[in-house]
């Protein structure tokens, strides 16, 4: 490498190796004089006793032995590439939580009913208003690696169980903050995750004894979408939706099976206004019948779900039509035209056979094209035929209506036709729907969200993801836990009372862990316009007087959530304590930062 003017001399890099060597003996020497103290001392008094006057000088002597080693081990770094960024120990791990609490302080005031909302504004100047905690850190722009891994660890937790983003973002700010007033009195990171990690697998062991079964009826499962729905959207819009989302779960569940969300579909329509969201027990598809001489509405209908072309079909080895008249080409037309009017006479053969002398209507949905012509025939015979339906559609008709969907018009019979009590075109604009409803057993519905713009409309969208997340999980856990607070208020205390039973330090662990905890009430408070320490002192008073308290956001007192049908879900709360304690764990163990990847080494190669 040629001498540059940042690179240190010869003699310099010498001077470095002597001082880090100096440091090292420095530490040694310190280490010898603890242990020679502490023989001194009569057994049972050791680096356990706080109070031990020694211990503290130890501690501090060595953390500044430990940020000199620091200072030099940099400057070694630099040696092998001066242009390095590189963070280390105590300032690595400070970067780590200003940069998970900075992440908390963004999302804190999102928490909760309460909470308020967040307006996203992209490049090209479209907004959206949210309060979702995964919606907002997958779409907001994050630089601060720390702040991502945060960031990706919540979002995680959303794709995993559909909800607590928010809660995880606060916890792991949270346990670095506890940790933190562990670690600057010079105790090691790694007893901090030895506590991390005692704590956590107690907290499961108590959510597990703590998470109440309930017969997941209708009742206990709106009040599930309830408490999920009011944390996304106002109160009276969330209980307008509460009930579409709780029956349209309990329309595609089949007791034993896991339930498939997919089978709920969400059509979105810009109209009328957000209260008019309803479920459709049925179908809606976003197209509609490409004949004006069609019939717009059908009520008794026979469906018929085809894949089969009634159109002319480019073949697809190459082909030419040869001709010298007119008349010739007339010939070969109809000669083509042919097949696809046989398909055609055959579906009005057998639709006049299954309607013929009955109130029956005949629909056909088709996965394929239908031409023109073919369309004339068939709106003359009254039948309602939608083409180039969405193959999804096409799965969730045959659930929806029954039927089995035909690849072939040959040998058609009445088996495989579904029915439907009503279905009906509804024209929006230049956009027309097809309604499929009324149908006996669906076992795929729709959601359908209506809304007056695109950032409502998201907005519901979101809250009915949720909301079908939460009574999803509820219903395959069987068991939900009481909310509000009460869940992290209780362990809590729990913790604090087992953390006398861990041996050594990583009982300093422990109670960072209990104290973390206690983030989720007090923020619930603070965003319900309370003083968090008022709200959570009378929480902890009545838990310990034996009852499950959580927050009132109405009046700032206590409640019990489960009078109140307060419901989070089980599967929430396992991942969110799961996921949180490992991230935090895995950053109060960093112990140096540096830049890496390809870029610096092609810089260094440019530079040779
Ligand atoms: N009616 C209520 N009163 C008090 N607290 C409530 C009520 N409803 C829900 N909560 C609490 O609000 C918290 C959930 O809030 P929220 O849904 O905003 O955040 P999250 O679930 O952590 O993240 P996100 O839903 O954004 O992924 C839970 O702790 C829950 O117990
Ligand atoms: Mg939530």
């Amino acid at each position: 490498m040629p001498a540059s003017a940042a690179a240190p001399s010869v003699a310099s890099t010498d001077r470095l190796f002597l001082e880090l060597d100096r440091v090292r003996k420095m530490q040694v020497e310190l280490s010898l004089t603890h242990l020679a103290q502490a023989a001194q001392f009569p057994s049972g008094v050791g680096e356990d006793d706080k109070d031990d006057d020694a211990l503290k000088t130890y501690r501090r002597n060595n953390a500044v032995v430990a940020e000199r080693e620091d200072k030099v081990r940099i400057l070694v770094d630099k040696l092998a590439n001066p242009k390095a960024e590189v963070a280390r120990r105590g300032q690595a791990l400070q970067l780590n939580i200003n940069a998970a609490l900075g992440l908390q302080e963004v999302v804190k005031s999102n928490l909760g009913p309460r909470g308020t909302i967040k307006m996203l504004v992209d490049g090209s100047g479209s907004t959206k208003l949210t309060k979702d905690g995964k919606v907002l850190l997958s779409e907001m722009q994050i630089q601060n690696p720390t702040a991502i891994m945060v960031a990706r660890a919540a979002t995680a937790q959303d794709e995993i169980t559909g909800d607590g983003t928010t809660s995880n973002v606060l916890l792991i700010g949270e346990l670095l903050k506890q940790a933190e007033r562990f670690t600057s009195e010079g105790l090691h990171p790694r007893v901090v995750t030895e506590g991390f990690e005692i704590a956590k697998k107690e907290a499961l062991k108590f959510l597990d004894e703590f998470k109440v079964a309930r017969a997941m009826d209708r009742e206990t499962l709106l009040s599930v979408a309830r408490t999920s729905l009011r944390t996304k959207v106002r109160r009276e819009l969330a209980d307008a939706l509460t009930e579409a989302v709780v029956d349209a779960v309990l329309c595609i569940y089949v007791p034993g099976q896991p339930i498939d969300l997919h089978m709920v579909e969400i059509m979105k329509m810009m109209h009328k206004d957000e209260m008019e969201t309803r479920l459709v027990k049925g179908l809606v598809m976003d197209h509609g019948a490409r004949h004006p001489d069609m019939p717009k509405r059908l009520k008794n209908a026979f469906v018929l779900t085809l894949n089969v072309s009634l159109e002319y079909e480019k073949s697809e080895i190459n082909s030419g039509f040869y001709y010298n008249s007119a008349e010739q080409r007339e010939k070969l037309v109809e000669s083509e035209r042919r097949f696809v009017d046989a398909k055609i006479a055959k579906i009005v053969d057998f639709k006049n056979t299954v309607c013929g002398g009955t109130d029956k209507t005949f629909v056909i949905i088709n996965q394929k094209g239908i031409d023109p012509l073919s369309l004339d025939v068939l709106a003359k015979n009254g039948i309602l035929a939608l083409r180039r339906a969405k193959r999804r559609n096409m799965e969730r008709l045959q659930l929806c209506c029954g039927g089995v969907a035909q690849n072939s018009v040959d040998d058609l019979t009445a088996d495989v036709l579904g029915s439907a009590g009503l279905v009906y075109e509804h024209v929006l604009g230049e956009e027309k729907f097809t309604f499929v409803e009324e149908v006996a057993n669906p076992k795929s519905v729709t959601i359908l969200i209506t809304g007056p713009n695109s950032h409502t409309i998201s907005q519901v969208n979101d809250a009915v993801r949720d909301g079908l997340r939460a009574v999803k999980n509820a219903i395959e856990d069987e068991h939900v836990v009481p909310g509000a607070g009460a869940f992290q208020v209780a362990l809590h205390a729990h913790l604090l009372k087992f953390k006398d039973t861990v041996e050594g330090r990583a009982r300093l662990g422990v109670q960072a862990f209990a104290e973390a905890m206690l983030i989720i009430p007090k923020v619930l408070a603070q965003n319900g316009g309370f003083d968090a320490q008022d709200v959570l002192v009378e929480l902890q008073k009545e838990y310990a007087h034996g009852h499950v308290a959580g927050i009132d956001l109405g009046t700032g007192e206590t409640l019990d959530p489960v009078m109140e049908g307060i419901w989070d879900n089980y599967r929430v709360h396992r991942q969110m304590l799961n996921s949180c304690a490992v991230i935090a764990s895995n950053f109060l163990l960093v112990d140096e930062m540096m830049r890496a990847g390809r870029s610096s080494l092609k810089q260094s190669n440019i530079e040779n």
